[in-house]
């Protein structure tokens, strides 16, 4: 496991918010550098969001889970990474020829535009997703417990930098990608915490031990009285 931070590990996830709410929030967190972006503040804030947060001296995960034909998921990716976004998700489902040209266009928007190249994170399955419903509303057969990995390793074949997932996943995705392979996990709750609509998580140093590389943690640090406390607790739970 490499040594990072603990802030450096903690991605806050900033969902339900305006913009200007979003924005303010990030800068009275103290210690904080990473942020994710979702669709809901993509479009109602638009691009320049990623420019205000990098401004605060935030880096910015820019979670749109791009799903389109090549071209397109190339030209988003590149303006992505233009913007400075350094985490960017795209769904593996795609395909490898849609991931590989991903990947390449993400590497020239950033170098384009003086930055360093983004990592690309591959979603599998989404979490809302049960094998029931997938085999009886897309014909899938294969269990989500193949189907995670054989994604992940689709999309490491075709250069992406890591995936999106459970921490009940990153052992078994670890195992079969090393570091530097970024396995980022949502769905972690430190102790005490409202596990709220989260069916199953994982405590912040249990997902590291696991092999996650980053953590998502959205409500139990923007639903906090003091988010400033609530994020340094989840970052002293790293040290420990
Ligand atoms: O508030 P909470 O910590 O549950 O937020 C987790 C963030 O991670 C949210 O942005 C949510 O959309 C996202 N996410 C998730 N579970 C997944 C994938 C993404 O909770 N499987």
């Amino acid at each position: 496991m490499t040594t990072l931070h603990p802030a450096d590990r903690i991605i806050v996830a900033l969902d339900g918010m305006a913009p200007e709410q979003a924005l303010a929030f990030a800068k009275q967190v103290d210690d904080l550098r990473w942020v994710k972006v979702g669709l809901e503040l993509f479009v109602q804030a638009g691009p320049q969001v990623v420019a205000q947060f990098r401004e605060q001296g935030l880096r910015v995960f820019l979670d749109l889970k791009f799903h389109d034909i090549p071209a397109t998921m190339a030209g988003a990716c590149r303006r992505a990474a233009a913007l400075g976004a350094e985490l960017i998700t795209v769904h593996a489902c795609a395909g490898s020829e849609a991931l590989k040209v991903a990947q390449a266009a993400a590497r020239d928007g950033a170098a384009g535009a003086g930055l360093p190249a983004p990592t690309l994170l591959a979603v599998t399955v989404l979490t809302s997703w049960d094998e029931q419903r997938l085999q009886r509303e897309l014909s899938i057969a294969q269990g989500i417990a193949e189907r995670v990995p054989a994604l992940a390793q689709l999309s490491a074949t075709a250069g992406i930098g890591g995936c999106v997932c459970s921490p009940l996943e990153a052992a078994a995705l670890r195992a079969q990608h090393p570091e530097p392979f970024a396995l980022v996990t949502p769905g972690i709750r430190p102790k005490g915490a409202a596990v709220g609509d989260q069916a199953r998580v994982m405590g912040p140093s249990e997902a590291i031990a696991a092999g996650a590389s980053q953590l998502v943690i959205g409500r139990p640090i923007t639903k906090s009285d003091d988010p400033s406390a609530a994020f340094a607790y989840c970052c002293g739970e790293l040290r420990t």
